[in-house]
């Protein structure tokens, strides 16, 4: 983390989990154990159809719902799709894009995940773009290529002055529901690379203020460690963002005047 230019940003992915019936209480605890996260700022990314009780939930400064997903289109005859205009009509901020479980499932490519950063952008939205390599991938010394290529396909067309909108969340897909966490040094080394392509895109400045988070066994145990590195400006969290003490316990790692 650099706290000179960046506000580290810790945020949940419930995924496919919690029934909106479930949403209060869990809130409820959460409140209760991080009562102010004043030094940085806390989303959640639920399922759509829990997200009206979220909002309502979160009304708190730093803190804030999210989406995982949302469509390219504004609206029209797209059944059972959801699009970001209905996101911010509900006063959600964040939305996640590209994460490695919809590229690997529904079939989402760079081209799509571009789509939707951009579509997110025009709309006010808040994304966070997820990239990341395979274990073959890394095995085979393909890390940085695939990560550079992924980021810049995603990013293309944003301009400067909406790029501090978008949030970078460094996932290696063999790190993700795991337990087998990147090591500190090895999320550090890409999300320095991640900073550095985009100083290449848009300049020091822009890309100082950039927030890169990690995700992948991000937990209460490791993510201190995680934190200190300089370029990991925050979390992405699946399984321990289920259990509020374990969230809360990230969201205190981070959470340092
Ligand atoms: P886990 O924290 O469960 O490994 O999931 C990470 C993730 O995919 C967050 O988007």
């Amino acid at each position: 983390m650099n706290r000179k230019y960046r506000k580290p940003f810790i945020a949940g992915n419930w995924k496919m989990n919690m029934k909106p019936s479930q949403v209060k209480a869990y809130m409820d605890e959460l409140k209760t154990l991080v009562p102010r996260a004043k030094w940085c700022e806390v989303a959640i990314c639920a399922p759509f159809t829990d997200l009206p009780a979220l909002v309502k939930a979160v009304r708190e400064p730093h803190f804030a719902a999210g989406a995982q997903n949302m469509s390219k289109f504004l609206s029209g005859a797209y059944t059972g799709e959801v699009s970001g205009d209905m996101l911010t009509d509900l006063g959600v901020k964040y939305v996640i894009i590209g994460h490695s479980e919809r590229r690997q499932y529904f079939g989402e490519t760079d081209e799509l995940v571009n789509e939707k950063v951009l579509a997110a952008l025009n709309l006010g939205l808040h994304p966070i773009v997820c990239i990341g390599e395979s274990l073959e991938q890394r095995e085979k010394g393909l890390t940085a290529e695939l990560v550079t290529y992924q980021l810049k396909a995603a990013i293309s067309g944003v301009p400067a002055e909406r790029l501090r909108r978008v949030t970078i969340a460094y996932e290696p897909i063999w790190a993700i529901g795991t337990g087998r966490t990147a090591t500190a040094e090895q999320a550090g080394e890409v999300c320095s690379l991640i900073r550095a392509v985009i100083r290449s895109m848009y300049g020091a400045r822009i890309a100082r203020g950039v927030v890169i988070q990690y995700g992948g066994s991000m937990n209460d145990a490791n993510a201190a460690e995680l934190l200190a590195q300089p370029d990991i400006d925050g979390g992405l969290i699946g399984g321990a963002s289920l259990e509020p003490e374990k969230f809360a316990a990230i969201i205190s790692a981070a959470n340092q005047e």
